[in-house]
């Protein structure tokens, strides 16, 4: 497998995952994904950035023996999750002089999982810099995207920011460089909303951090290249600053056709008040889809029948996640149905505490929804909309 150059003396020599459906064993990915590596060979010094998945480790071997890679001084290690880190100890293997370029809290990480021994690293400071001769690498340390340890190289000769998963999406393309830019903002936002939206607040430091660098291309680890680094940018800036808008995230459940059908109705209801909805059936739902709504919604309306006394187990599922995601939803409520009896407004109440929201009044309703059930969802719709209009304020 060859490496693809990207300018004198810089090579992506990642690998490309067609196949690959999840991650974390949790993560819809529908576009498959890449890990990418970068070869930046100065006057003096070669360094990669990142390596790849250890199943694919191969594929990276192979690009840099068909390079003529004879000597690798450094291996940046912008993250040490697996999927960027895995292949650290072959590229170690075959390079004894090689150090391992990190932030001191990713050498403790990198050390836990047995990757690196302690006298292969070089820890580094935010703001350093490394020289490979005509070239110099600058590390800037953005944590919390996603882990505690991440940080972005900056190649300051060629203004290139390698990100690492920040600002990176989950697409598996044969295109270098972004071609399609509403096919990639589709995958960064999932990307943002799985796994970046809960350190919101920490990247909106982290982007003016990287902001106040000139940048000619962002090079993430994972999908393509951006050499129009303010597409991503912009992208960024709008979901961790901007106002939740005015809709209703809707994950919902139904057993016997009750929920449903009042769920039915407040969809009707919300959007003859002018309030945009995006119903998720959770027993169909990939939540890759769901955790993108919630990067904009104002609020968030869960549907849960009773079972066996409590909430819906898929319920419980939704109200996990989006606690776990820590959306901007400034409202939440719930509607539902039972039997005889339960607890499933309670037990879903105490699964949301990470969320800074007001609850509106639920409603849950015995059996099948009558008149007085709809005109409950009426004012809930009216009551949600009247909200909306303060975003903003
Ligand atoms: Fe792509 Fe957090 O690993």
């Amino acid at each position: 497998m060859k490496a693809r150059q990207i300018k004198d003396n810089i090579f992506w020599v990642g690998a490309v995952d067609w196949d690959r459906r999840l991650f974390d064993d949790l993560i819809p990915l529908p576009d498959g994904t890449s890990y990418n590596a970068y070869l930046i060979q100065g006057s003096e010094k070669t360094a990669l950035i990142d390596t790849v998945e250890p199943e694919m480790s191969h594929i990276l071997l192979s690009r840099l023996e068909n390079l003529g890679v004879e000597r690798i001084d450094y291996v940046i290690s912008n993250h040490a999750e697996p999927d960027h880190s895995g292949t650290i100890p072959q590229i170690l293997a075959q390079h004894p002089q090689a150090q391992v370029v990190c932030t001191p809290k990713c050498k403790n990480m990198l050390l836990d999982m047995g990757l690196a021994s302690e006298d292969r690293f070089l820890t580094v400071e935010d703001g350093e810099t490394l020289s490979l001769g005509n070239k110099t690498l600058e590390f800037i340390h953005t944590p919390w995207v996603h882990w505690p340890e991440t940080m972005s190289t900056y190649l300051q000769e060629e203004k290139i920011l390698f990100s690492c998963d920040f600002l990176g999406s989950h697409l598996a393309s044969t295109d270098l460089y972004v071609t399609d830019e509403g096919q990639v903002y589709e995958a960064a936002k999932r990307y943002y909303a799985e796994i970046m939206m809960p350190f919101r607040k920490i990247i909106q430091k982290n982007l003016k951090k990287v902001q106040e660098y000139e940048i000619s291309l962002i090079a993430p680890s994972h999908g393509p290249i951006y050499d129009r680094p303010e597409f991503i940018l912009d992208a960024y800036h709008d979901w961790v600053h901007s106002e939740p808008k005015n809709i209703v995230v809707l994950p919902y459940v139904s057993m016997h056709g009750s929920t449903r059908k009042m769920v039915e109705y407040l969809v009707d209801a919300l959007i003859e008040k002018g309030v945009t909805v995006k119903l998720f059936n959770l027993t169909v739902t990939d939540i890759g889809e769901l955790a993108m709504a919630l990067v904009d919604a104002a609020t968030i309306v869960i549907g849960s029948p009773t079972v066996l006394t409590g909430a819906h187990p898929g319920a419980v599922y939704a109200a996990y996640l989006a606690n776990i995601l820590r959306p901007k939803a400034k409202f939440v409520s719930i509607v539902g149905s039972y039997g005889w009896g339960g607890k499933m407004v309670q037990q879903l109440a105490v699964l949301i505490p990470n969320l800074k929201v007001e609850i509106i009044d639920p409603v849950v309703i015995k059996g099948r929804p009558k008149a007085e059930d709809f005109d409950a969802l009426d004012a809930l719709a009216a009551s949600i909309a009247e909200k909306h209009k303060t975003l903003g304020e």
